[in-house]
């Protein structure tokens, strides 16, 4: 498939050689990437960015420390053309395991996140605007204990659009949901990231089809090994495991899973990840 004509601008996120160990044991070895500002000529284009491991590699822990919740052992991450060390906040975040506040409806978590956002009328408006995107509508009144965990994981989605300025970060945006629904939330990230160049919406999964139909680059987690051939402790980004979709062909066609580069080229990722 064709490439189509793109270039980069200024940095949005770096990861720069993060490492990360709990009581001794690596996790995450030295990672480094770098997400800049896609331009396309004539078009208003953010950034969809994919990382992908296995169970248990490290996704939730490197999104905590993206999201400047947690501290690295070593490294920084760097958000903006600023390139400011990342603080809480500064992106949004959509855990895997969604937190609401539980004593609130949803309208209500809703509206607070909107309000960080918008003045009062334009808060509602926009939580209205999401609740029927989402699919929420007739549950505007329920206590988050008593959603679907569907239902909770669209809120949460929608929550963070709602109060983000330009970064966002879901942890396993898909897991839990049906077709029909991962198909409105794929809608929803495609949607945010033509409304402004700077949006950016990166996300950390297993689900390789649904990201990589998605994403303009990603970035594969996975273990190396030494010359000796024992595995070295600590999932890491090796060069051959940064793949820039755009250039590939494959970023920003409709459709684009039902063609035939997309399949090879999920096959090799499938193949990469058996094999590390
Ligand atoms: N606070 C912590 N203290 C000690 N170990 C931790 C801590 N947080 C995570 N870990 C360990 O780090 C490893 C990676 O966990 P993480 O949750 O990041 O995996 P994951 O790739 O997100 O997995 P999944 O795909 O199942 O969500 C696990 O072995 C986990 O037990
Ligand atoms: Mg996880």
């Amino acid at each position: 498939m064709t490439s189509l004509a793109h270039s980069y601008a200024d940095p949005i996120l770096t990861l720069d050689n993060i490492s990360m160990s709990f009581h001794g044991e690596p996790i995450l070895r030295d990672i480094n990437a770098q997400i800049l500002d896609v331009i396309r000529p004539n078009m208003t284009q953010g950034q969809i960015l994919g990382f992908y491991g296995r169970s248990g590699i490290g996704k939730s822990v490197l999104c905590r420390i993206m999201a400047g919740l947690m501290a690295p052992s070593s490294g920084r991450v760097e958000v903006g053309a600023a390139q400011q060390p990342v603080r809480a906040g500064m992106v949004g975040f959509v855990q895997q395991r969604y937190p609401l506040f539980g004593h609130r409806t949803l309208f209500d978590n809703l509206l607070v996140a909107a309000e960080r956002k918008h003045a009062p009328e334009a808060a509602r408006q926009h939580v209205e605007t999401y609740l029927e995107r989402f699919c929420l509508a007739p549950h505007r009144k329920k206590y988050p204990a008593h959603l679907s965990g569907g239902q909770r994981q669209r809120a949460a989605i929608a929550q963070q659009l709602l109060c983000s300025d330009h970064l966002i970060l879901l942890d396993e945006p898909f897991s839990g949901l049906d077709v029909a629904m991962i198909d409105e939330v794929k809608r929803i990230i495609v949607e945010v990231t033509t409304m402004d160049e700077l949006n950016t919406v990166i996300i950390v999964s297993h689900d390789i089809v649904t990201t990589t139909a998605l994403a303009d680059r990603l970035w594969l987690l996975g273990y190396e090994h030494d010359a000796a051939g024992a595995l070295v402790p600590g999932a890491t980004i090796s060069p051959q495991h940064q793949y820039n979709l755009a250039e590939m062909g494959l970023a920003w066609h409709e459709n684009v899973e039902a063609e035939p580069e997309f399949a090879q080229f999920v096959e090799h990722i499938k193949n990469e990840i058996r094999g590390s």
